[in-house]
């Protein structure tokens, strides 16, 4: 079987009103936060990743739950947790990026995933991130700037699947494009399949190990 994650994607226009769909300490680090674009981007990641489990839920375990009777907390690492109903087969992992946010759900191991709003990047980030291997596959593939938010997006992905703090650095994660669409990434020892693509104005990435045994849809 194919591991595959679910994936969800919110805009921050696409939910009601907070307190009718946070739990009381979701409430409670919202108010927290004070900069107003990450209050948008954190309620697009949570509104996403709730919409994700309620689906996942709903289908896989006739379970029809309202989004403010699940709760998202961050291990002390930064990663998202389901914390209610508790599960822990579920993983999930939250990105943002210019008030959208997207959500990524596997069962069995860590998920990560990444959202990049394609814009220009600083020139120096080729060297200060890719290596010549990767600098090669770039030049191979891709003629648009959207071309190195592919490999910082599957390099941010590996990143929150491997779930630790300190992160390692970008330059560390090793990216290969295999087929379109798809990619395999090493960091450290670990070996991750990853996927990416394009929606809209946004990259999106996401990657999993391969021992993820995740629904197929
Ligand atoms: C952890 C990291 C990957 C988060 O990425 P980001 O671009 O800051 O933010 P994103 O919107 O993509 O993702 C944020 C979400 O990642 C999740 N996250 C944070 N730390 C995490 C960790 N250690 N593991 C897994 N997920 C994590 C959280 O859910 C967070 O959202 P929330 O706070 O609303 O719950 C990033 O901060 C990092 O450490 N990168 C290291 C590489 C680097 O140096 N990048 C800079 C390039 S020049």
């Amino acid at each position: 079987m194919t591991a595959k994650p679910w994936l969800q994607l919110a805009t921050e226009r696409s939910f009601p009103e907070p307190s009718q769909w946070l739990t009381a300490e979701e409430l409670r680090t919202f108010q927290r936060i004070k900069a107003w674009q990450r209050r948008q981007d954190w309620l697009a990641g949570r509104w996403a990743a709730k919409g994700l489990v309620r689906e996942y839920l709903r289908e896989r375990a006739n379970l029809a739950l309202d989004p403010a009777q699940i709760e998202i907390g961050n291990a002390p690492t930064g990663a998202p947790l389901l914390q209610r109903p508790l599960c822990s087969e579920i993983h999930i992992s939250i990105a943002h990026s210019a008030g959208y946010g997207l959500a990524g759900l596997a069962l069995g191991a860590p998920i990560g995933v990444d959202l990049q709003h394609i814009r220009a990047v600083r020139l120096d980030f080729h060297e200060r991130v890719l290596s010549e291997h990767e600098r090669a596959q770039l030049a191979h593939h891709f003629s648009g700037r959207e071309g190195v938010l592919v490999f910082w997006a599957l390099k941010e992905a590996a990143i929150k699947a491997q779930r630790t703090r300190p992160t390692p650095a970008l330059r560390e994660i090793s990216v290969t494009l295999t087929e379109p669409g798809q990619a395999e990434i090493s960091l450290g020892t670990q070996r991750l399949k990853a996927q990416w693509g394009r929606w809209g104005e946004f990259i999106w990435a996401w990657a999993l190990t391969p021992l993820t045994s995740s629904s197929d849809r």
